[in-house]
């Protein structure tokens, strides 16, 4: 196809075709709208290409020559925004192709030899995930330093922990936050398997079959830093599992934020009052004068639904598809960049938001004594005291009932109460009774001992300067 040909493809799209699209066609297949965001993966993809096809001896250096020169100026051109994208031109590819064949001639032309836009498409968007996926690693890594910072500052600090909603153990804040640094962490492990997997050349399976040309598909894969090449031709230009795994990643990336969020949204409600969020990531009401909402985490609850969405997309996209390419690969994109600028864009938020959380710990630790919390320390000592921990599960419930009643914590009542419940209890229950006791006991690997939350702070500076 001439470029000449290429720009009026709007009229044909070659000597076969009588007729021409309509406009309500043309706008609706295609895709330059979005996908010239894969610009630079487009130009690098097709340099590489074309440095194999001469290393090959399929076009000639001077051919070769022309291209680079072409695509230096292209990338100028769209860099400063002078490229005249046009809907006619149906995508990135096509666009890049004709320009480069108005700017230098038939080698331009000859670019396209022993390739398919379905092999260049899928190369593409494998080579800008990757970029992408790199990025948003760094990112859970600074969101877990920032994590880390606040996790020591309140190793001491107590918090209730609950299991139904319901006051259950007193933990340390530091141990709740370093919670969400493991769920970060594996984020990202599972973001750079996905990488491995992303990260391999699609290029010379051309349309669907392969070509008849003596590529060097291993070179085109070094060049572009990849880790391999996909081995069949049919399953390189149709599948896009590598875009689903990395959208199921992301939502359990944004599903982890989003329980953060839930949490800094009823921490920060009236009826907890266990932090307060800088002003900043929230907004008043245009009726109520007292309100201060927590908009950035409530939006980046909400926005997880967009992310998890995306994902029933893609995969609903690709159920019903038969080998090889098909046209509805083309509606992978919107979903996979919005994936992208969403998980991006709430993670840069939470690792500012972070470190403006105001902590409040006389309001947690109230909450903490109000629930009952060292119920369990109290069963342990009796069991301590040689009783069966059934046994002692039931005295302590009787205890908790009077205390309920009387209106008081279990360290509120005197000895001689407490040893109606059982006579092995003596003067050393008070020492287990107390919020910063039950802590303290919990000194086991992975625990909530202050002693223990330290030590993962250690390992995970350890761990996070390493990068990984
Ligand atoms: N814009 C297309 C896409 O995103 C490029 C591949 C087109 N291939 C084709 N045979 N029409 O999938």
């Amino acid at each position: 196809m001439s470029s000449n040909q290429l720009d009026k493809k709007s009229q044909a799209w070659s000597a076969l075709f009588s007729e021409p699209m309509s406009e309500l066609v043309q706008r609706y297949t295609a895709s330059v709208g979005f996908d010239q965001r894969l610009w630079r993966a487009d130009i690098d993809g097709s340099l590489a290409h074309a440095e194999m096809l001469a290393a090959q001896g399929i076009i000639g250096a001077d051919d070769h020559a022309a291209i680079q020169r072409g695509m230096a100026q292209i990338r100028a051109e769209i860099e400063s925004g002078a490229f005249d994208w046009k809907l006619a031109l149906e995508d990135v590819h096509l666009n890049i192709e004709a320009r480069l064949t108005q700017l230098v001639g038939d080698a331009g032309k000859r670019l396209h030899t022993g390739r398919s836009r379905n092999d260049q498409v899928a190369t593409d968007v494998r080579l800008w995930l990757r970029d992408e996926i790199d990025a948003i690693v760094l990112l859970l890594i600074e969101l877990q330093r920032a994590l880390v910072e606040v996790a020591e500052k309140n190793a001491e600090v107590i918090l209730p922990g609950f299991t139904h909603l319901q006051v259950a153990q007193p933990v340390s804040f530091g141990h709740h936050l370093l919670a969400y640094v493991e769920m970060f962490s594996r984020d990202a492990e599972r973001l750079a398997d996905v990488r491995r997997r992303t990260n391999r050349l699609p290029l010379g399976s051309a349309a669907l079959a392969g070509t008849s040309y003596p590529l060097d598909r291993e070179r085109v894969a070094r060049t572009l830093g990849m880790e391999g090449v996909c081995q069949n031709s049919l399953d390189a230009v149709s599948d896009r599992d590598f875009a689903i795994e990395f959208s199921a990643a992301a939502s359990l990336a944004m599903i982890h934020v989003s329980r953060f969020s839930e949490e800094l949204v009823l921490w920060m409600s009236q009826n907890f009052g266990f932090i307060d969020l800088a002003d900043r990531f929230c907004t008043g009401s245009s009726i109520m004068p007292q309100k201060k909402n927590p908009d950035v985490p409530e939006l980046a609850r909400g926005k997880t639904g967009r992310v998890v969405g995306h994902l029933m997309g893609l995969l609903t996209l690709m159920k019903g598809q038969p080998l090889a390419y098909n046209k509805d690969n083309q509606e992978d994109k919107e979903p996979l960049f919005d994936t992208v600028d969403t998980l991006k864009d709430t993670l840069r938020i939470f690792c500012e938001l972070v470190g403006g959380i105001v902590v409040k710990p006389e309001a947690m630790e109230r909450a903490a004594l109000r629930g009952y919390a060292t119920a369990t320390d109290l069963a342990d000592y009796l069991v301590k005291k040689g009783l069966p921990f059934r046994d002692a599960h039931e005295a302590v419930a009787h205890a908790v009932k009077v205390a309920i009643q009387q209106g008081v914590d279990l360290a509120g009542l005197p000895l001689a109460t407490l040893q109606t419940f059982h006579p092995a209890i003596g003067e050393d229950v008070f020492a287990v009774l107390t919020l910063r006791g039950s802590l303290n006991a919990r000194n086991v690997l992975g625990g909530t001992a202050p002693a223990q939350v330290r030590a993962q702070v250690a390992r995970h500076r350890a761990r996070l300067s390493s990068g990984s």
